[in-house]
């Protein structure tokens, strides 16, 4: 059974901003590490094309909505290309084999009677593609996360009984490991524990989205359409595309992670829609915090939007993933701070984890014929050996429940730990004396061992520079060794040769 992971669909209206870049670099460190742990993985994003709100922006520039969709989704590729995330399935839901998966989860659902036609009033957002509850209660008609006037909607369209799921969507919601982290779930429990209505699932006023099959003027709601994409996706590029092939395929999906502006629509209204339409609801939904600036929202009008492209060009796919992998813990807000940030990777990356690999392999190589050290004794399991254990026990369980940035501090706590491990024992003074020189094999064997290690488990998170180390360490494996048994104690090869050691991370200047 493969693990599907998938990334919201993000909109076209404009190109990647650092909120998509956070989401997907998560997405693409879990998915590297579910692959090295020999699970089938496959990694789901794309683009959401359709709506009022893609329809106006391409309208705005004067261009065709589909020439507008092609030129911002071109845009996307590009940039993961940039980032080296490694996707599996990148889905537009312009896409033909996208709108067949579509008409055939609709007929399923109007199998199960849960469509009829209505009327929908009220108050819409289209930042959002959503109708707001109850704005009549503030004074201005505002969507409170767009801060745009909302529009007023009378209209006839299709509906969906999410009330008959009634029932079923309480049990799912409650159970604790559906939607995480737990704060983002008594949202959730309190919106339901409300009553849910009906929703619509068509739109008369929207010429560009998929046409409602046998309904003239209706297209499909954006929403409706666009959760589709994670099912579609997965047979898409196969020798054969449709609904059944993706079911067959891999669904249900392990998680989608997602922003908590768009928890509802995936927690609530996608579960009820799977379940008429007789499928799998996804394993969980993973609501991850906001970034915000210097403190600030980061918003256009403000002027304070963090270009990704530039933080790219200016230090590098790396530390840019360091720090929004380890600084902010997954389901909490995070700020992105320039001082702190350089910072960061300087005392973590480049002193701490680069400067021990520095400068056990220059000990080695100057005491140790430009090699690692051969043991007099056989192998020992002492202190650095247990640490190592224990931090790899560590790192899996909080990789296992999403918990990355403690998986990367106990990387980085290992490091700190095998630099004090060095200052103590201090093998430059040891050396000096010709007695000592089984001992300082011993500690340059363990601490070259420990980087080791540490580079390993830097593999899903930092790629780049987990590659670095372990060519700076001449590492050699028996064919076939799988990562995890790598990541036993010993595997080293003693008397190996050590390259020559060169900066594996250059420090970052801190600027305004
Ligand atoms: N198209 C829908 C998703 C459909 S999924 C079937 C959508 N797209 S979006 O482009 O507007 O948003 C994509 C994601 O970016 C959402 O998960 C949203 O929460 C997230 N973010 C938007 N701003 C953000 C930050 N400032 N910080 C972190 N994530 C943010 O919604």
């Amino acid at each position: 059974m493969s693990f599907v992971i998938t990334t919201p669909l993000y909109y076209v209206n404009d190109k990647p901003h650092l909120g998509s870049i956070y989401t997907t670099i998560i997405c693409d460190s879990i998915a590297r590490y579910k692959r090295l742990m020999g699970d089938e993985v496959i990694f789901i994003t794309g683009v959401d094309e359709h709506g009022l709100k893609i329809q106006r922006t391409a309208n705005k520039k004067g261009v065709d909505p589909q020439y507008h969709c092609n030129e911002i989704s071109k845009i996307f590729r590009n940039n993961w290309a940039d980032w080296d995330i490694t996707f599996d399935k990148f889905i537009r839901t312009s896409s033909e084999e996208h709108e067949s998966v579509v008409n055939d989860f609709y007929r399923r659902v109007q199998k199960s009677d849960d469509i009829y036609m209505g009327v929908q009033k009220g108050w819409y957002c289209v930042g959002c593609e959503e109708f707001k509850d109850n704005p009549e209660n503030s004074s201005s008609h505002k969507c409170p996360i767009h801060q745009k006037n909302l529009e007023w909607r009378n209209e006839e369209n299709l509906f969906f009984r999410l009330s008959k799921y009634q029932k079923e969507i309480e049990e799912i919601v409650n159970d604790p490991f559906f939607i995480e982290p737990k704060e983002r779930r008594n949202e959730i429990l309190n919106f339901v524990s409300k009553g849910l209505k009906d929703f619509s699932i068509s739109r008369t006023n929207v010429s560009w989205g998929i046409p409602v099959p046998d309904i003239e003027n209706h297209t499909f709601y954006v929403w409706f359409d666009a959760l589709l994409g994670y099912v579609s996706a997965i047979s898409l590029n196969e020798s054969d595309h449709s609904l059944e092939l993706s079911i067959k395929g891999g669904w249900p999906a392990d998680i989608h992670l997602i922003g908590k502006d768009i928890l509802r629509f995936h927690a609530v209204y996608w579960p009820a829609m799977l379940i008429s339409a007789g499928m799998k609801i996804p394993k969980k939904v993973f609501g991850h915090g906001f970034l915000t600036r210097e403190g600030q929202k980061m918003g256009k009008s403000l002027g304070n939007v963090l270009d990704p492209e530039l933080l790219l060009s200016k230090y590098g796919r790396e530390p840019v993933r360091w720090y929004l992998i380890k600084d902010i813990s997954l389901g909490n807000d995070g700020d992105f701070q320039n001082k702190r940030f350089v910072d960061i990777i300087n005392n973590d990356l480049a002193n701490t984890i680069g400067n021990l690999l520095n400068r056990t392999t220059s000990m080695s190589r100057k005491w140790f014929e430009n090699k690692v050290p051969l043991l007099e004794k056989s192998l020992q399991e002492d202190e650095l050996a247990y640490l190592c254990k224990k931090t790899v026990n560590n790192y899996l369980i909080h990789f296992n429940s999403y918990k990355l940035d403690l998986a990367a501090s106990e990387v980085l706590n290992l490091a700190i730990n095998t630099n004090l491990y060095l200052n103590n024992n201090q093998p430059w003074n040891l050396i000096k004396e010709e007695k000592n020189n089984a001992l300082v094999r011993g500690i340059i064997y363990d601490v070259l061992e420990s980087t080791r290690i540490i580079g390993l488990l830097l593999l899903p998170i930092l790629p780049e520079l987990s590659s670095k180390i372990e060519k700076q360490l001449g590492c050699q494996y028996k064919n076939q060794m799988q990562w995890k048994e790598k990541l036993n104690w010993g595997n080293l090869c003693q008397d190996s040769v050590l390259p020559k050691p060169s900066p594996i991370i250059n420090k970052l200047e801190y600027d305004n």
